[in-house]
């Protein structure tokens, strides 16, 4: 365990004065960031409800993640570990290289006209090339937007339209360990899809896709260029000085509806927060080594595998494989080894996969983990029978942190830099510094401790969280700050025990959590209805044993094509994957007489999900036909345990 703790000292005392004094505490922060003009002033209130922390301090935010680390002599320490077992590779950057790399990545971006303010679409596998690529736009004081590779072309046809980037940043493909996935393609059809006129595609190939440039130069009005003869006539870029106020990123996200939420970070306010973090919470600074299992295209990635890290002058390591499978379950454990890995960071998913394949955890013996002080979990609930075994199986504490794409930091955790709590199963710890969490009724009161409602954090949010949804104020009022005056809403319900612990139950809308990847039931709806044989249909999330939830669709066929009714939910199954992508990993079709409905037409959304997990469903007094329930009822639980597509899912997917 580490004897050090950076941070300062009590957490009571540290988490009060954030919220008693938040402008002396915050101003206090910034000063572990590399600034052109430090802030004088922390919060203007005068645009609320939209209010900016560090409204006058002046800064780029790759300074504190690069030159500041060279200027202060670390520039030989190793920044990035690019380790990827789908191409048996390994490459490692120092802090004096990964700075040349940004700076030249950026001037082949300034050299296509990308300058502050202008928006950058990227759509990269997990290579060197995606944090070089952010980092770059960020040195120019451009705005990336990053999107998982996961989604398909329409999904990135969704975010070129909202974020309007003049440039698209790709690269041949990624490597899945049973099949490579073509990227070229899904951008020339995004581009085809999109409104938006992209100006330039730069895309770096990489050896073993079919499709190459030649295949796409010629499509659409946009110019293709080759990444790698782009960058050997760039001239390196400095850093921009701008605004803490200045976007840094546009992340999208699911909401709801099928329309993604463009959540926007700032330069100045990200990089204060995170700073914080890395000594606070993970315990991370000059000399460590962190390993965050996840995917550049995630707010968890963002965070932890590219700035947080490199604002801490650690040792990042970005990781292209999978926790199973490339080549075993002993994946993370062989890099904790290799790279003397001090905090490893994944998802509860990940450790079910491996537990799968690895029950006893035998692969955990062939590795010296003795480097290895903390694992963090975050995503999805961490179920306590994982974390047991898991604590059980490395020796070490296992941190869970809750939090979301929209706040950009852990809103609970343990602060093990700070001062470590204990470990409470099921909690996710205590609430962070500059987080006042509230548990709400209905009707905004707040309630007791141990009484389960809404979680809520009183406003303002601290430095780091979203300021607003991209292009969009009001949107950001309503979905967040409409339904409890005072206070931001996280569309998640749970509760506090008497000593302040945070205990997180799962959401209270239709976002879902498959495999720690966030999804929209509303999105999943969309596609599902794109099918003409559909006349209405409800997404819902079931738990799964391995990736928490998985989406189950029940649609009601359109007179006429009840003949269809055995091949239509393979047809669905398919449309799934192309318009919203494989990471939906859609496989569960039911067809069903009626959904059920109150008089007024309001689908019962709700009764569904209880239905579907087992639980028991009060009818409620307002649905139309009670017989519908029945009948669903029966498709999910009195089958006869077909799993084949076409009937109600009755058994976990394998
Ligand atoms: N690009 C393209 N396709 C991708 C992809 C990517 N970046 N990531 C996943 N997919 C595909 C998978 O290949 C799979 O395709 P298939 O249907 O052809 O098999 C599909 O999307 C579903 O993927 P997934 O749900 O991840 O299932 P899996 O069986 O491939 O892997 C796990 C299961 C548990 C190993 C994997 O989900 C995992 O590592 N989860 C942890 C997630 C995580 O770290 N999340 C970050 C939040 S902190
Ligand atoms: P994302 O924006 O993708 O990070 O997803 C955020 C959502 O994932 C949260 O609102 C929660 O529903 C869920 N989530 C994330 N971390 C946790 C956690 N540690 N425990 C429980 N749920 C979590």
């Amino acid at each position: 365990m580490s004897q050090h703790h950076p941070a300062g000292g009590d957490y009571r005392a540290v988490h009060d004065r954030s919220l008693r004094d938040p402008a002396h505490f915050w101003l206090e922060t910034a000063g572990r960031v590399a600034w052109e003009e430090s802030p004088r002033q922390a919060l203007d209130v005068s645009t609320t409800p939209l209010p900016r922390w560090f409204p006058d301090g002046r800064l780029n935010i790759t300074r504190s993640c690069l030159d500041r680390h060279v200027a202060e002599g670390r520039g030989e320490q190793t920044a990035l570990i690019h380790d990827s077992p789908v191409t048996g590779t390994v490459r490692r950057f120092s802090y004096a290289e990964l700075t040349d790399e940004v700076a030249r990545c950026a001037g082949m971006l300034a050299a296509l006209g990308v300058g502050r303010g202008d928006r950058v679409v990227l759509y990269l596998p997990m290579i060197p090339e995606a944090p070089i690529a952010m980092l770059a736009c960020a040195r120019l004081g451009a705005v990336h937007s990053v999107v998982f590779g996961g989604f398909a072309a329409s999904e990135l046809a969704a975010r070129i339209d909202d974020a309007a980037p003049s440039v698209v940043l790709t690269a041949s493909g990624g490597i899945e360990p049973s099949r490579r996935v073509e990227y070229l393609p899904a951008v020339a059809e995004a581009l085809e899809l999109a409104e938006h006129p992209v100006a330039d595609v730069v895309a770096l190939e990489r050896e073993g896709f079919a499709h190459g440039l030649v295949d796409v130069a010629g499509s659409g009005r946009v110019r293709w260029h080759d990444w790698t003869r782009l960058l050997a006539g760039a001239e390196p870029a400095e850093a921009v000085t701008v605004a803490a106020t200045d976007p840094l990123y546009i992340l999208h996200t699911s909401g709801t509806t099928g329309r993604p939420k463009g959540v926007v970070r700032d330069q100045g306010g990200t990089a204060v927060a995170l700073s914080w973090t890395m000594e606070a919470i993970y315990d991370v600074g000059p000399g460590r080594t962190m390993l965050t299992a996840s995917d550049v295209g995630w707010v968890v990635g963002h965070s932890y595998i590219v700035y947080g890290p490199l604002l801490a002058g650690a040792t990042t390591v970005l990781y292209e494989g999978k926790p199973v499978g490339t080549p075993d379950a002993g994946a993370f454990w062989r890099m904790v080894d290799e790279h003397r890995v001090t905090a490893l960071f994944t998802a509860p998913t990940a450790l079910r996969a491996i537990r799968k394949a690895d029950p006893e955890a035998a692969r955990v013996a062939d590795h010296d983990l003795s480097s290895l002080e903390h694992l963090f979990v975050a995503g999805e609930r961490l179920d306590p029978e994982t974390q047991r075994w898991i604590g059980e199986a490395l020796g070490v504490p296992v941190i869970d942190n809750w939090w979301q794409t929209e706040t950009g930091w852990p809103i609970a955790a343990n602060p093990v830099g700070l001062e470590p709590q204990p470990i409470r199963e099921g909690s996710a710890g205590l609430p962070m510094v500059g987080y006042d969490v509230a548990i709400l009724s209905p009707t905004g009161e707040e309630l007791a401790a141990g009484e389960e409602g809404e979680i809520a954090l009183r406003l303002p949010l601290p430095p780091g969280t979203l300021p607003t949804l991209w292009g969009d104020d009001q949107r950001f009022v309503d979905s967040y700050l409409a339904a409890h005056e005072g206070f931001y809403t996280t569309g998640d319900s749970g509760f506090l025990d008497d000593e302040g612990r945070l205990f997180v139950m799962g959401r209270t809308d239709d976002v879902l959590s498959i495999a720690g990847h966030r999804l929209s039931a509303g999105a999943i709806e969309g596609a599902v209805s794109e099918h003409p044989a559909v006349a209405e249909c409800a997404v819902i999330g079931r738990g799964d044993e391995l990736k928490g939830q998985r989406a189950a669709a029940y649609v009601v066929l359109k007179a006429g094509w009840e003949d269809a009714a055995e091949r239509v939910p393979e047809e669905i199954v398919a449309l799934v994957r192309r318009l919203i992508g494989p990471v939906a990993a859609f496989r569960d079709v039911a067809v069903v007489p009626a959904l059920p409905k109150t008089r007024s037409g309001k689908m019962l959304r709700r009764t569904m999900r209880q239905l579907a997990d087992g639980r028991e469903a009060p009818v409620p007094s307002t649905i139309e036909d009670p017989s519908v329930l029945d009948q669903i009822a029966e498709l999910l639980h009195g089958g006869d345990g077909d799993d084949a597509v076409g009937e109600a899912e009755v058994r976990p997917s394998s």
